[in-house]
């Protein structure tokens, strides 16, 4: 009789394959631009679903689950730009729970395909409008919600795929009075429906702290001088951020794209300043125009701004000089580390950065010159990168 199955690599479903991923140095990286610190990536692409927002996919649902939130033939709903509905849409298919996601138009034609390969629902909505807006991915998921709730029962598949084209067609027509009217119609909570709302939901960092962090302390063996991690949700950075600092002064350095809020706010910026400032980027994953709840920017020491240019470059040159794939994030977090590391003089570290998601999700677009040169963007990473050396 096998005692410890995990420990030959057999797992009882795939849920529990989630986490325990690799920390490998980047030695070339070192060497080219003369990084006189050890740099360690925590490459996340090796969850199943192939982000790190698999721990907060599992997290956010079993979290559900005990709180009562959610029931046998419940549909989970999120507006998501791609990764954590993967992480949700696999934990969902595993535990027999349905999924729509609403997504804004910027993102990547694999991230709605995944999902949809995974047996979920998507809506696509446009992505030049505010938060508050009745067409926006937020307002769009809660749209779908109440129509569900409305229902007061289970639906099923058929009957979710209605409402989901019904949401869509609204969408597409620009028809926001009728969205708006389904969004104000007072409806009772039911356990048929629910959003996790990755922004405003404690298990998001909750996942970081008890896994992300617990992992990169435990490979580090409590030597680890430094953490970078670009922000989204901020989940990733605050849970990390939360469980090193409470057992050691790790520093810990936020990557923001040009365009996002987080950057501007933790200068000191107004809230309601650092929003009117924001404008759209490319890069798919990090930076905000809204303060979720889910980041604490007391736990983060400092923040680095990287553009989407530096992003994409880096991207693809780390593809090339380590054989790592990775998304435009990651390059921006190693971008934003180089950047910091170099700026302030650090040496004879131990970094670890974060690499959140894979590069077989932007093959039409960071890794497609044809693509590069469309959106205005240099196709020559060396002599983006120069400035750098
Ligand atoms: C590709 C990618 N990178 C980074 C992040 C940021 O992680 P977090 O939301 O935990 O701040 C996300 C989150 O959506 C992401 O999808």
């Amino acid at each position: 009789m096998v005692e410890n199955y995990t420990e030959l690599g057999i797992y009882e479903d795939i849920v529990k394959v989630i986490g325990k991923t690799p920390l490998v140095r980047l030695k070339k990286i070192e060497r080219y631009f003369s990084i006189e610190s050890e740099l360690y990536a925590k490459i996340e692409f090796f969850n199943p679903g192939g982000s790190i927002k698999d721990r907060i996919g599992k997290y956010m649902i079993e979290g559900a689950k005990k709180e009562g939130k959610i029931t046998e033939g419940a549909v989970i709903v999120e507006p998501t730009s791609g990764n954590t509905g993967v992480g949700l849409a696999l934990v969902a298919a595993d535990e027999g729970y349905k999924t729509v996601f609403t997504m804004p138009d910027k993102m990547s034609i694999e991230k709605e395909l995944l999902l949809e390969a995974l047996g979920a629902f998507v809506i696509r909505t446009p992505t030049a409008v505010a938060p508050s807006d009745p067409n926006s991915y937020y307002k769009v998921a809660e749209a779908v919600r109440n129509l569900i709730w409305k229902k007061k029962r289970p639906v099923s598949r058929e009957e979710l795929k209605e409402i989901v084209n019904y949401v869509q067609r609204l969408v597409d027509e620009e028809r926001l009075d009728e969205l708006r009217s389904i969004l104000e119609e007072e409806v009772e909570e039911t356990p048929y429906a629910y959003i996790p709302n990755q922004y405003f939901n404690k298990y998001n960092p909750i996942a970081h702290y008890e896994t992300t962090a617990k992992e990169i302390w435990e490979q580090t063996k409590g030597e680890i001088d430094y953490l970078f991690a670009g922000i989204g949700t901020g989940g990733t950075i605050t849970g990390i951020g939360r469980y090193l600092k409470e057992r050691k002064d790790v520093k810990i350095i936020g990557v923001d794209p040009v365009g996002s809020i987080y950057n501007l706010v933790k200068k000191g910026m107004s809230l309601e300043e650092a929003v009117k400032k924001a404008h759209p980027y490319l890069v798919e994953g990090i930076g905000e125009d809204l303060l979720p709840e889910t980041v604490d920017l007391s736990l983060v020491d400092d923040i680095v701004v990287v553009n989407d240019q530096e992003a994409f470059a880096m991207t693809r040159f780390l593809a090339r000089k380590e054989g790592i794939l990775v998304g435009g994030s990651s390059g921006a977090a190693l971008y934003g580390t180089i950047k910091y590391l170099k700026e302030n003089e650090v040496k004879g570290k131990k970094v670890v950065i974060i690499f959140p998601d894979t590069g077989r999700n932007y093959l039409t677009k960071i890794f497609n010159n044809k693509w590069l040169l469309e959106n205005g963007f240099e196709t020559d990473d060396e002599k983006v990168l120069e400035g750098l050396r």
